[in-house]
């Protein structure tokens, strides 16, 4: 009896499950990131059936092709993953595969293929990364930090949709893009009022599937900030961060960038090249002496990682070497001015990495979290016009593509550094001249 009753239980789940999940269950967060110099990782999202936490695609393979009509290739290195998203309605499952041995600079075609109540996804494409060294061509790269969905009050306070408008400003670029690089605060999903008015979780979902025309067909590489470290960006919802949301779950599990590749650790830090230029992703929250948001694993390793990376690269075939990170150490804002419960500027990150990156002569340290744009050279020197051989890298923040806490104060009358601040204030409103 017993016995009967469990097949009927079951009998019931399996088929309610085929029932509800039948309706739509696709994949959707659609992204892609290099994996090597020759390989592609193809990222994506599909919510679990409801009130199921299984696995919906336990064999995730992408196939991929020269035309649309001919995907005979077929991914390897499948990766599934999940964390505690708190919604027991539809448990969140993330997933990767490798897309190897690509052509440089070729047009290629490729589509997630259904299983069990997952359908296909389109099939999409895009233009693999040109031969290591090949300086045929200019490389075009989009690069910025800190964009992110928008509350309900903020929508009502400085007018719509600061995210979307953003958004609307990168597609009209992106057929002139090769790839982005973002210097993390990529969807302030942790952010009091998104909170408030959109869980964690929702945030992101919704920040990250409006970016997927974009990411599904440009890489779009990534770094930490600390919105993506620790869910405590708002002190007063600090005891409601589950776990799960610490030490970079959902950002080491909603993205995928070449680690493996190049001897780094999770989306921490790695590196990449793309044709000429060879770029460095560096984590300015974690593991280097008194880091802003502590350490994952130490306070060394990253640094001999980046030392390593830089010996390692060839300034003959590559002679780019451009780095991403969060926090800025230079800039025309006080040293000493605090948000957030640190310093605005980083200190620390200075001491970390500045005499490294000098000493390898890398051309450009590209950050955000000030929400401003400025652009600097070594020790503040004045070079408007001319970017030929500077003395030391040109530091470039640029945080103010659209998010939604306020633009900071720019002080520029007491520095004489500042390039270009594309922003305006007026009346009150955040406006941005797009
Ligand atoms: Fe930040």
């Amino acid at each position: 009896m017993y016995k009967f009753l469990a097949f009927l239980l079951f009998a019931l789940v399996t088929i309610t499950d085929g029932i509800i999940c039948v309706s739509n269950l696709v994949p959707d967060q659609i992204r892609l990131a290099f994996a090597g110099d020759n390989g592609v990782s193809v990222g994506w999202h599909t919510y679990a059936c409801p009130f199921s936490s299984k696995n919906p695609n336990p064999n995730p393979t992408v196939i991929y092709g020269l035309s649309p009509k001919a995907l005979y290739s077929t991914s390897i290195n499948a990766n599934s993953s999940a964390y505690d998203t708190r919604n027991i309605l539809k448990t969140s499952w993330f997933y990767s595969v490798e897309l190897p041995n690509l052509y440089p600079s070729t047009v290629y075609y490729y589509q997630i293929l259904s299983s069990s109540y997952v359908s296909t996804s389109a099939i999409l494409s895009f233009i693999s990364a040109p031969a290591v060294g090949d300086q045929s061509r200019t490389v075009n790269i989009a690069t910025y930090a800190d964009m992110g969905v928008d509350g309900l009050v903020e929508d009502i306070i400085t007018g719509k949709h600061l995210f979307e408008r953003a958004l609307g400003a990168l597609q009209k670029i992106l057929s002139s893009v090769d790839f982005f690089l973002h210097h993390g605060d990529i969807c302030y999903a942790d952010d009091l009022v998104s909170g408030v008015f959109k869980t964690y979780e929702e945030a992101f979902d919704y920040c990250q599937t409006m970016m997927t025309n974009i990411t599904s067909s440009r890489f779009y590489m990534t770094t930490v900030g600390n919105h993506e470290i620790n869910c405590t960006n708002a002190p007063i919802l600090n005891d409601l961060c589950s776990s799960d949301h610490k030490n970079q779950i959902p950002y080491s599990n909603r993205f995928h960038m070449p680690s493996k590749q190049s001897g780094g650790y999770l989306n921490s830090w790695y590196s990449f090249n793309y044709g000429f230029v060879h770029v460095i992703s560096l984590s300015c929250e974690s593991d280097f002496p008194n880091a802003p948001s502590g350490n994952l694993i130490d306070t060394i390793t990253q640094v001999n990682w980046l030392k390593n990376d830089l010996t390692a690269v060839n300034r003959v075939v590559t002679p780019w070497v451009i780095v991403q990170c969060h926090r800025p150490w230079k800039g025309s804002i006080p040293l000493d001015d605090i948000i957030e419960g640190g310093f605005i500027n980083c200190p620390s990150c200075q001491a970390a990495f500045e005499k490294i990156l000098v000493e390898y002569n890398v051309d450009i340290y590209l950050t955000g979290h000030v929400h401003w744009y400025e652009r600097i050279c070594l020790n503040g020197t004045i070079n408007t016009t001319n970017y030929v051989n500077p003395n030391g890298p040109v530091y470039l923040t640029n945080g103010v593509i659209g998010n939604p806490e306020a633009p900071n104060q720019v002080l520029a009358s007491l520095r004489c550094w500042i390039l270009l601040m594309p922003y305006l204030l007026s009346t009150g409103i955040r406006t941005w001249p797009y």
